[in-house]
């Protein structure tokens, strides 16, 4: 457990709440334990990732979870970079698992589209593309400053998220995977991508592969959620998807994701930040860290209890128990208290 920062440790606490109803009911041997890193921690100790944790983690861990990382004091992010990204990257999570999935009609952003039009997943490239902090300023702070951000996309990382998701897509029964690149324009890069997808794909020939820029895939998103089923994209353009995604799903409180490596330890945490503004008050929506707890049941194989968790949250939205971003008057831990009750039908 890294709570993490601003609303991370709050909404972090309710869904702990969740695992320890969960752990009685299913006699699960699942145990938290704390890490306090965290942008205090930082401030306090000048300790980020501290020497040694990737290997604790890998060796000794099933599963890590992460509240939040964001703090205004540390406006560099030097703490999120070290912990959230070194997570990802130093543990080679190369799968960042985004479901979208709108629980409740009323939560609809669209005119006219309901629950059966808004479920779909995304897999997003988690270790390379624009975030391997490759580049450099040169002439910094003069007129003539030069700044290089590269990314990186490699033959080896390409090709396994495509086949992650032509391989959930195949495994799960879904028939479409539908990639989305800016290749008209990233004429190396997502070069590499188009003819990565063209091979991966010609090996799942039962599978629709269809291919869209990735502004018109954000229009379409808007426009026909229904039509997507699995959607494989780079680093950062999954960044920006999931964000738009979460808003189909009724906001950021309810976006759940999964930094995966099959058969390895992997993290999870909900898609929002730490929200500093709400951070203390008591009003942030623990749904999306709640359902990023099922997401991590459901991949140490607890099926039953995951599907629990999501039902819970189906109830309390049935039921109106929610917080003021979703409409209700719940606060953070009533909302927690409520979900941890459904779960295990007490
Ligand atoms: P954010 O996700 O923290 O918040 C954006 C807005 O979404 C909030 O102002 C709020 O209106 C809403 N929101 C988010 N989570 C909510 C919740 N649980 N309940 C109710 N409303 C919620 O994004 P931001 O404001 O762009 O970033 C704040 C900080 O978080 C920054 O430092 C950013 O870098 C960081 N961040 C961290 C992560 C992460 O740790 N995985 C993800 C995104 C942003
Ligand atoms: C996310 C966040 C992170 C990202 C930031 C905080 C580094 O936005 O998990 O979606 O860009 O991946
Ligand atoms: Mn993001």
């Amino acid at each position: 457990m890294i709570p993490g920062d601003g609303i991370g440790p709050e909404v972090t606490a309710e869904a702990m709440k969740v695992l320890a109803a969960v752990r009685q009911k299913w006699n699960l041997d699942l145990t938290p334990v704390d890490f306090p890193w965290s942008a205090d921690h930082y401030l306090q100790t000048g300790e980020t990732l501290p020497d040694g944790a990737l290997d604790d983690l890998r060796e000794n861990y099933e599963a890590i979870y992460i509240g939040a990382f964001g703090d205004p004091r540390v406006p560099d992010m030097k703490h999120a970079a070290d912990v959230l990204l070194g997570i990802r990257f130093g543990l080679d999570l190369y799968i960042n698992f985004r479901p979208i999935k709108l629980y409740a009609e009323h939560l609809s952003p669209l005119r006219g589209k309901g629950v059966a039009d808004v479920d779909f997943v995304v897999f997003r490239e988690n270790t390379e593309g624009a975030y391997v902090g490759v580049g450099g300023i040169f002439k910094k702070d003069t007129p003539e400053e030069v700044a290089v951000q590269e990314e990186i996309h490699t033959r080896k990382g390409v090709e396994r998220i495509l086949r992650a998701a032509f391989g959930y897509a195949t495994e799960r029964g879904f028939s479409k995977v539908c990639m989305a690149d800016k290749s008209n324009v990233m004429r190396f890069g997502h070069d590499l991508w188009q003819r990565a997808f063209a091979e991966v794909s010609s090996d799942y020939p039962q599978i629709e592969a269809s291919h869209l820029f990735v502004d018109a895939l954000a229009m379409q998103l808007v426009r026909k959620p229904e039509q997507f089923e699995v959607i494989v994209t780079n680093n950062m353009f999954g960044d920006i998807l999931t964000d738009l995604g979460a808003a189909l799903q009724g906001g950021l409180g309810m976006a759940a994701s999964a930094n995966l490596h099959p058969g390895q330890t992997s993290m999870f945490e909900p898609v929002h930040g730490s929200a500093p503004k709400y951070a203390g008050l008591g009003t942030a929506n623990p749904m999306a860290a709640i359902l990023t707890l099922a997401l991590l049941l459901d991949t140490l194989g607890h099926q039953e209890a995951a599907t629990a968790v999501e039902d819970a949250v189906g109830r309390a939205l049935e039921g109106g128990v929610t917080t003021a971003d979703l409409g209700g008057r719940s606060s953070t831990s009533e909302v927690g208290d409520f979900l941890a009750r459904a779960t295990v039908g007490s």
